[in-house]
């Protein structure tokens, strides 16, 4: 059946932030030949292109000027397997903590610790999604892509998303060029369990257990992300607002001469990683609300909508925040949420 666009449609109930504003043509699809139709369609060809998963890394400040491709593709199934590993292939519009959910219930392991992370398997590799010690590049095999402009389907595999810490050449370069529609991640059929992250051993020890299987792992992860973060289906929010920035050992030791309890993490290189909720909490912003949105009060570095707040004055708070964070402590923050 072919999909039906729809005109001036409310996208409230499709970003986590709960936004609303409306786009000029929203399309659902859940089957490639859709795609392949709709851009077909002479007026689509050269209009702007929004692409949509779950809607949860999203900031919308107007209405969209363009067409919204909401991606409904589904399907999970196993390729080949041998016998350490399974390669199980999901379509990009399955629900992420589902597929989480499927691995954990047929002991595949790997993406245990990135329970409950909201949104869809299609957007995971788009940004590199990450959690507690683990990024989907750790996990990843190859996806299937549709390019627009063609109507055709490429493969790529890792070395072709140039995955970084949340970032992917689809980010980049490939910005809004393909769609993808199929994800392939490479599991483990033993438990390769990844407790590095303090707040899982810590939760893990006052669950009182020793061995913990992956299922106890996700049990811990998401028993920390709920007491954490705000439920999108209750707050509005895209969880992390702004990327933990970098800096280098020079500027670090300003700050701890200045601030000795600052948090630092090591990196690939000489300079450290800095938590930015840590910066925005100790810049005061942590629990501040304006009128009906804010910074939430348990995790400084998540904006919240409390009630149908506008995307642009979340988005102006956010650059408020940024100013302050480079005022206090001479760091740039980059915003992890894409504003549109
Ligand atoms: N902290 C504060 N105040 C706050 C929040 C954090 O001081 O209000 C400090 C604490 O010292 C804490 C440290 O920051 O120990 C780290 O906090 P947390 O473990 O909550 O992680 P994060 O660095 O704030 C990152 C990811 C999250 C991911 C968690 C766990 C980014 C931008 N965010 O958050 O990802 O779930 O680590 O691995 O890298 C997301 O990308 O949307 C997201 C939620």
């Amino acid at each position: 059946m072919s999909a039906k666009v729809k005109e001036n449609f409310s996208l409230k109930e499709y970003n986590t932030f709960g936004i609303s504003i409306k786009a000029k043509y929203f399309v659902e699809i859940d089957r490639l030949n859709q795609l392949k139709e709709i851009f077909e369609i002479e007026k689509f060809k050269n209009t702007n292109i929004l692409l949509l998963g779950g809607g949860s890394n999203i900031l919308f400040t107007k209405d969209f000027d363009g067409l919204v491709v909401k991606n409904n593709i589904l399907g999970i199934e196993k390729i080949s397997e041998n016998e350490d590993t399974v390669l199980i292939k999901s379509g990009s519009g399955e629900n992420w903590h589902k597929f989480v959910l499927y691995c954990l219930d047929n002991n595949f392991s790997g993406i245990e610790n990135l329970s409950l992370i909201p949104g869809t398997v299609g957007a995971a590799p788009l940004q590199n999604i990450g959690a507690y010690g683990v990024e989907i590049k750790d996990v990843f095999h190859s996806l299937s892509a549709f390019e627009i402009s063609t109507g055709e389907l490429k493969t790529f595999f890792i070395e072709d998303c140039h995955f970084g810490y949340r970032e992917s050449i689809f980010k980049k370069e490939l910005k809004n060029k393909f769609i993808i529609i199929s994800v392939t991640f490479k599991l483990s059929k033993s438990p390769k369990i990844n407790i590095s992250y303090g707040a899982i051993t810590d939760t893990l020890k006052e669950m009182g257990i020793n061995n913990p299987t992956i299922k106890d792992v996700s049990k811990a992860v998401c028993y920390i992300r709920s007491t954490k973060l705000p439920d999108p289906l209750l707050i509005g929010n895209a969880g992390s607002f702004f990327k933990n920035p970098e800096i280098t050992p020079e500027h670090f030791n300003i700050l701890k001469e200045k601030f000795p309890d600052i948090v630092s993490y090591k990196t690939n290189t000489d300079n450290l990683k800095i938590p930015a909720g840590w910066l925005i909490e100790k810049a005061g912003w942590k629990g501040k609300t304006f009128d009906n949105y804010g910074v939430h009060k348990n995790q400084a570095l998540v904006l919240v909508n409390y009630d149908d707040a506008k995307g642009d004055d979340i988005n102006k708070l956010a650059d408020q925040i940024k100013e302050s964070i480079f005022n206090n402590f001479g760091i740039n923050l980059e915003k992890e949420v894409n504003i549109i």
